[in-house]
């Protein structure tokens, strides 16, 4: 059965690990990150975008990780990225998802926090956990791109009471990273994570870690980051390796032999993901 992920961050906040947020995009990638989580025995994170669910159709999307869930014995959590319509979360709950990130971090405080309570209170009476973000992440992740300029640090007091009037499960900071490619090597803000830390008590989610150094991930999953989500780090080497096995391979036209190799250099990085945020072993 899916989970939602309030016990699986609760659990990991406890641990002092964190649980690894993957974003998939198909049947194959699914299948990777699942498995790679299965082989370390750890929870894991299955997430996708407005543009993934609309790409392979939410029906599609949520059974093929219930399936996933149904199938092994870790725990499993279908989770919504980055959404920003209430009308496709609730459709997606009413599909079966467990846990939700409602992003409306690009609004004024006062809108941000009426947008996600609206969520967080349909949600709530199944049983969903929700993720809002306060602070603002450049780059780009899938069909969402903010400008490096517009991007804006959580500010801790605001934090606090944003969390309280939310009533969010979980809480998205902006402490220094970037969805996508960093252009130069990030310094996350690990001064201001522990100030959040000190005044907020629900589970943190350090977005944009592809390309954030692990010393400094295994830092903030030390001062409390429990959720950590990655997406660019997965996808790229997945294509790399696709593209080089078919242009090595030019006759070769069965998906189910060229998906092999690029499913198992993804399968490899999902694996040094899950060592880095110590969830190995937690399931
Ligand atoms: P990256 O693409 O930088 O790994 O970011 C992933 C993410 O934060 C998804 O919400």
């Amino acid at each position: 059965m899916l989970v939602s992920t309030r016990q699986l961050l609760l659990d990991a906040q406890k641990g002092k690990y964190a649980v690894p947020a993957f974003n998939v995009h198909n049947m194959e990638t699914i299948q990777t990150v699942v498995e790679a989580a299965v082989e370390l025995r750890s929870p894991i994170i299955v997430a996708a975008t407005p543009g993934t669910m609309k790409y392979a159709g939410p029906e599609f999307f949520i059974k093929l990780v219930e399936i996933c869930a149904n199938k092994y014995d870790i725990p499993i959590a279908m989770h919504l990225d980055h959404h920003e319509s209430y009308d496709e979360i609730v459709n997606a709950i009413q599909l079966g998802t467990k846990s939700a990130m409602i992003d409306a971090s690009h609004f004024d405080f006062e809108e941000n926090i009426r947008r996600v309570k609206e969520v967080v209170d349909y949600a709530h009476r199944f049983d969903v956990t929700v993720e809002g973000e306060l602070g603002v992440l450049g780059g780009q992740e899938d069909d969402l791109v903010r400008d490096d300029k517009d991007s804006k640090y959580t500010n801790p007091v605001q934090a606090k009471e944003y969390v309280e009037r939310t009533g969010i499960d979980s809480l998205a900071v902006a402490i220094g990273t970037a969805h996508g490619v960093y252009k130069e090597e990030p310094k996350l803000d690990f001064e201001r994570l522990a100030e959040i830390r000190a005044v907020v008590d629900v589970p943190l989610v350090l977005h944009g870690a592809s390309g954030v150094p692990a010393d400094q991930v295994k830092k903030a999953i030390e001062l409390g980051i429990t959720k950590v989500n990655i997406a660019t780090e997965l996808k790229m080497p997945f294509a790399e390796k696709l593209r080089e096995v078919l242009v090595n391979k030019p006759n070769e036209s069965d998906p189910r032999k060229y998906f092999g190799p690029a499913k198992e250099v993804m399968k490899k990085v999902a694996m040094e993901k899950i060592l880095m945020c110590g969830s190995n072993g937690k399931a």
